[in-house]
C-alpha cells in the first residue's frame, strides 16, 4: 500500500524536491495534504498534479486566491494559518509528515504532528533549535520516529545505524563553508545579498543560503544534532569541507571514523527519509570518486564566523537562548536580504538580542512562541539602530 504523505512547505526548495522524488514513485507514495505560504500559483499546480484532500496556506487572502484557481472536482478542503498548517500535519490519513516550512512558523505544525503520533521527516531545523527538549520528550512519549532530512543529520543517522550509543566519541558536522570562507574579515562588510545567495554547492531557500554563508546554519545544526542524537555539545565539532562530498562523520571511541558521502543533491536525504529503511532507485547520477576534487577539511575561523560562537553559547546556556538566537537570525537575515543592514550586522544584531533575552526556560510550546515574538520585536529595534 502506498505511504500517505503530508508535505508542509511544498512550494519551497525542500518541498519541491520532495514532490520530484514522490512523482518518480507513484505506486509507493500518495500525497494527502499540502501546506505552503503565499505561492498559490505553484501550490495550485501541485494540487492539480498530486490531488491532496487538504491544502493549507498562510492566511485567508491566500486561501481565497487559491480556491479561485482549483478544479471544482475533486476540490480539496482549503484551510489557512497556524490551525490550517496543524490540520495538514495531523490529518488522519497521513502516515508520514515532511516538515519543510522555513523558520519558526514550522514549529507549531511539527509539534502537532508529533503529538498526533505521525512519523516525522524533519527538514525544519528550527523545530529542534527552538524546542528540542520539548519535541524530543514528546516524541519519546508518543513513540514517534524522527527521520532527519538535513543532509548532515541524515549522514549522522546513517553512520550511527546499528552502533551502540556508548561507542560514539564525536559527531563531526561538515560545512561547505558557503561562498566566503576564505574571504578577509574586513571584506565581509561589503557583501551584497546577491553574493550571499550564490551558494557554491547547494541550491536552497534564501534563509538557509544566507545562514550557510554566515555559518549560522551550522550553529543551528549543532543544536539540531545535540537533541536528535542525544549527544553533549562538547562532543559535536564542525569542519569546513568545501567539496561537500562528505556530509558528516562519526568518530567512535576506538578512534575510527565512519563518514557518509554522496552528491550534493537534497533529493537523496529526502528520499531516504520518505522511504526509510528502504533505499529508492532514484536514477540520479551517483558519486564518482575518480572525478571529485581532493577532499579537504579545515577548522572554521572564529573571527570570520562569529555566528558559530553565538550558537554554541546559546546552546550551552539553554533556556530562551536558542529560540532568541533563531528568531533574531531570521529577522536579521530578512533585513540583510532587503538591503536594510550589512552582512556583518547579522551576528551583531543576534548578539544584542541574546544579551537582552529573558531569563528562565520556556515550559511549553506557547512559552517558546512567546520568546520568539519577543526576540522578533527586539531584533527589529536593534535593526533600527544599525
Ligand atoms: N533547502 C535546503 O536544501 C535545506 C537543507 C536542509 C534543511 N533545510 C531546512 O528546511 C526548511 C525549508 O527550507 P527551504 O530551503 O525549502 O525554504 P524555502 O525554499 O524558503 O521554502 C519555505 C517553505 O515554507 C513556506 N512558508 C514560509 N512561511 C510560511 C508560513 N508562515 N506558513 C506556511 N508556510 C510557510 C513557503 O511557502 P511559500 O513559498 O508558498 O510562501 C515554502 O513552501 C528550513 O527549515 C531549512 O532550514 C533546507
Amino acid at each position: 500500500m502506498a505511504k500517505r504523505l503530508s508535505i508542509l512547505g511544498s512550494t519551497g526548495s525542500i518541498g519541491q524536491s520532495a514532490l520530484d522524488v514522490i512523482a518518480r514513485f507513484p505506486d509507493r507514495f500518495r500525497v494527502v495534504a499540502l501546506a505552503a505560504g503565499r505561492n498559490v500559483e505553484l501550490l495550485a499546480e501541485q494540487v492539480r498534479r498530486f490531488r491532496p484532500s487538504l491544502v493549507s496556506v498562510i492566511d485567508e487572502t491566500a486561501a481565497a486566491s487559491l480556491e479561485g484557481m482549483l478544479p471544482a472536482d475533486p476540490a480539496p478542503d482549503v484551510v489557512w494559518g497556524r490551525e490550517g498548517a496543524e490540520a495538514a500535519a495531523t490529518l488522519g490519513e497521513a502516515d508520514l509528515v515532511l516538515s519543510a516550512i522555513v523558520g519558526a512558523a514550522g514549529l507549531p505544525p511539527t509539534y502537532a504532528a508529533v503529538r498526533a503520533g505521525k512519523t516525522l521527516a524533519l527538514a525544519n531545523k528550527e523545530t529542534l533549535v527552538m524546542a528540542g527538549e520539548l519535541v524530543m520528550s514528546l516524541a519519546r512519549e508518543k513513540n514517534v520516529t524522527i527521520l532527519p532530512v538535513d543532509s548532515e543529520h541524515s549522514a549522522l543517522f546513517q553512520c550511527l545505524s546499528g552502533q551502540p550509543h556508548q561507542g560514539v566519541d564525536r559527531l563531526i558536522l561538515t560545512a561547505s563553508g558557503g561562498p566566503f570562507w576564505r574571504m578577509d574579515v574586513e571584506a565581509l562588510s561589503s557583501i551584497t545579498p546577491e553574493q550571499a545567495l550564490d551558494h557554491p554547492r547547494w541550491d536552497m531557500g534564501p534563509r538557509v543560503t544566507v545562514d550557510s554563508a554566515t555559518l549560522m546554519n551550522k550553529g543551528l545544526e549543532l543544536l539540531e544534532a545535540h537533541h536528535l542524537f542525544d549527544q553533549p555539545l562538547e562532543r559535536i565539532s564542525i569542519l569546513i569541507h568545501p567539496q561537500a562530498v562528505v556530509h558528516s562523520m562519526i568518530r567512535f571511541r576506538d578512534g575510527q571514523i565512519l563518514s557518509q558521502m554522496g552528491p550534493a543533491d537534497m533529493r537523496l536525504p529526502i528520499a531516504y527519509a520518505l522511504s526509510y529503511p528502504d533505499r529508492l532507485p532514484l536514477g540520479l547520477p551517483a558519486l564518482d570518486l575518480t572525478r571529485t576534487e581532493p577532499l579537504t577539511f579545515i577548522e572554521p575561523d572564529a573571527e570570520r564566523f562569529p555566528c558559530l560562537a553565538l550558537a554554541r553559547d546559546a546552546a550551552r546556556e539553554g533556556g530562551s537562548g536558542p529560540t532568541a538566537l533563531n528568531a533574531a537570525d531570521e529577522v536579521a537575515v530578512a533585513a540583510f536580504l532587503k538591503g536594510r543592514i550589512g552582512f556583518r550586522d547579522i551576528p551583531a544584531v543576534v548578539a544584542r538580542v541574546l544579551e537582552a533575552r529573558p531569563a528562565g526556560a520556556p515550559a511549553d510550546i506557547e512559552d517558546v512562541l512567546a520568546v520568539d515574538r519577543w526576540a522578533r520585536r527586539r531584533s527589529e529595534e536593534e535593526i533600527q539602530k544599525v
